[in-house]
């Protein structure tokens, strides 16, 4: 539905009345109602620079969900402010790996032997603490963008790492296994016999000792839910249906999913194959749903068809509505920064030297 004119009326008005003051960023999952008052829209990655990039904005309303707006507070300085329009725009996934179990999990590891020859790498969807962790301890942040290098990078000898023979070394990913094994597995040469999933809710995480000693990668048990709804039997069932369909989907999607998909991308790739497609082509896109409906709109010259038959939303990036947003933005223009988002000092320094190696790989 177009979006209420009353409450498009007062965003503008706020926006204009806030001026330079004021940066808004729109993740590429969020409804077209709050998405058309964005100054930047992107993946989580571009989004992360472009929080880094803007310093003269005192206030940046972000528009994604609350990972997003932790990594814009540890990126930017002190004296900009960092606002979510709604405080319940988490993340399933993030949630998925708490501090506590990832600490305890990296005891077993190290009561092992062999956290000293891991590299502990967090998917940008994790909490701030996550992030820190992984700074704290040698690792990186990485994004679906940028997840082949982070890993390669973590293969490799760094600099601040331990010293460690390429024959040892180990990538502890988090929290997101599909990502962690579609990148390794099918982008490193990996074999799903190097990978192991790590499962916080059973003793060593479930897993023989030998097992984590044999791991090459060992893979939290994290997903995403939007993306995990992805089957190869909507693959097989969206080739009988559209013939010559390419198929299109994110790397969140599952081993099974992507082995069976013709081309695997970040939502920025996703929307950069779609730009450069040929009029007249067939594309199934295994993403969420708003970003699929904008393609198709955008691209009216080709098809653009849902992988999913089901509606297939991320209820938690739909928390932010143009009511919220509005709100925030008077809000500001009233002096009251609601909403905002901060990361203690202690996180934000070892979360931003995690943050900073990702956004230093080559
Ligand atoms: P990207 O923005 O990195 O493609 O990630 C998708 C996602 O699920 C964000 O929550
Ligand atoms: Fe989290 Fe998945 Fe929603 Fe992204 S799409 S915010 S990973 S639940």
């Amino acid at each position: 539905p177009a979006s209420d004119p009353d409450l498009v009326a007062r965003a503008v008005k706020a926006k204009a009345a806030l001026g330079e003051r004021l940066f808004v960023l729109g993740h590429h999952y969020q409804r077209d109602e709050v998405i058309q008052f964005a100054d930047v829209t992107g993946d989580s990655f571009k989004l992360a620079r472009e929080a880094a990039a803007r310093p003269q904005a005192e206030f940046i309303v972000f528009c994604g969900v609350h990972f997003m707006a932790e990594s814009a507070d540890i990126l930017t300085g002190d004296a900009q402010r960092v606002v979510l329009p709604d405080l319940a725009a988490g993340c399933s996934m993030a949630d998925m790996a708490t501090f506590d179990q990832v600490e305890e999990a990296w005891e077993v590891l190290s009561d092992l032997g062999v956290a000293e020859v891991t590299v502990p790498i967090t998917y940008m969807n994790s909490s701030a603490d996550i992030k820190a962790f992984c700074g704290r301890n040698g690792g990186a942040v990485c994004t679906s963008s940028n997840a082949r290098r982070a890993l390669t990078w973590a293969f490799d000898q760094t600099p601040e790492g331990p010293a460690k023979r390429a024959g040892d070394r180990k990538v502890f990913f988090l929290p997101d296994q599909h990502l962690g094994r579609n990148t390794a597995v099918l982008e490193m040469g990996f074999s799903l016999d190097d990978c192991v999933v790590y499962n916080p809710h059973r003793p060593n995480g479930g897993l023989t000792d030998q097992q984590i000693r044999d791991a090459k990668v060992i893979l939290w048990r994290g997903h995403c839910s939007v993306h995990g709804r992805f089957t190869p039997e909507c693959v097989d069932e969206v080739r009988e249906r559209v013939p010559g369909v390419n198929v299109l989907v994110h790397p969140e999607c599952r081993y099974e999913v992507v082995t069976k998909a013709d081309h695997v991308g970040s939502t920025e790739y996703i929307i950069k194959m779609l730009d450069e497609a040929p009029a007249g082509s067939s594309w199934a896109v295994g993403t969420e749903l708003n970003l699929v409906k904008r393609l198709a709109a955008r691209h009216p010259d080709k098809t653009v068809t849902f992988l999913d038959r089901t509606v297939c939303y991320c209820s938690t990036m739909n928390r932010i509505d143009l009511p919220h947003l509005v709100w925030a933005l008077e809000s500001l223009v009233e002096g009251d920064v609601v909403n905002q988002i901060t990361v203690d000092p202690q996180t934000t320094h070892w979360a931003k030297v995690a943050l900073d190696r990702m956004l230093a790989l080559p």
